[in-house]
């Protein structure tokens, strides 16, 4: 377990090289990225760095804050340099599964107003095909039961509402979570993903296509990053 904190820190830091002074900058949830909004901090107190973040939930937020990096609201602002965030899995493709974390709307919007997406991870998130992981859906609270309903139809997997304990987990949305056990065989994610968009009820769905322009990974033998041929970020 420690091991794999240690990796998930390598990663988070080593992504801070993505950027720069004067950058705004999409600041992702969850357990690796953490390492580096934590990061960003220090060379914010401690080496003159300058960014401002938009962060994608309200756990980062609190951190970001902690840590002293400003924030604004994507309102205030003309788009974004970079975002530097998790992922649940990845593909050879660079497609992702995301919303492990229950933080995928917020996450995709932050990523689509930005010029480049980076995804820190350790290397158990790599992948031949997506879909162990189970996918995370971001449904309506009203009437889930019929989306759950449709969703299982249209994947022919079980679909289940995330749970904490005896109720339902809410996103920072006010909304749900819904899994979908597809098994390692989303072969075509994108299709998946427009698919699953038709579904009213549907909020979002945590395929995150042709978005992710690097990935750095961390494992035993050190951190890589792995450059998309296709991305932005050449
Ligand atoms: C949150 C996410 C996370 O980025 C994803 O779950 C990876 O988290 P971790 O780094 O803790 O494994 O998509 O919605």
């Amino acid at each position: 377990m420690a091991d794999v904190e240690q990796l998930k820190r390598k990663a988070g830091i080593e992504a801070c090289k993505f950027v720069k002074s004067g950058m705004k900058v999409g600041l992702g949830t969850g357990s690796t990225v953490k390492h580096t909004v934590v990061e960003l901090g220090r060379r914010m107190a401690e080496e003159g760095l300058e960014i401002v973040g938009v962060p994608t939930s309200l756990a980062t937020e609190k951190l970001a804050l902690e840590v002293g990096i400003p924030l604004v609201e994507l309102s205030e602002i003309d788009g974004l340099d970079i975002v530097i965030d998790g992922a649940d899995e990845y593909d050879p493709q660079f497609q992702l599964i995301k919303g492990g974390g229950a933080a995928l709307l917020r996450e995709k919007i932050v990523a689509q107003e930005s010029s480049g997406m980076v995804v820190v991870a350790d290397d158990r998130k790599r992948v031949a095909t997506l879909g162990a992981f189970p996918l995370p859906i971001e449904v309506t609270p009203f009437s889930h039961e019929a989306t759950v309903r449709a969703l299982s139809r249209l994947l022919d997997c079980r679909v289940n509402i995330r749970m904490a304990g005896d109720g339902p987990v809410f996103t920072d949305n006010g909304n749900m979570i819904a899994d979908a056990h597809t098994g390692p065989n989303i072969m075509d994610p994108i299709s998946t993903e427009a698919n699953i968009l038709l579904i009213a009820g549907v909020v979002q769905v945590g395929l995150f296509n042709n978005m992710c322009d690097a990935v750095v990974l961390a494992g035993t033998n050190g951190v890589e990053t792995v450059i998309n041929p296709n991305g932005r970020l050449q």
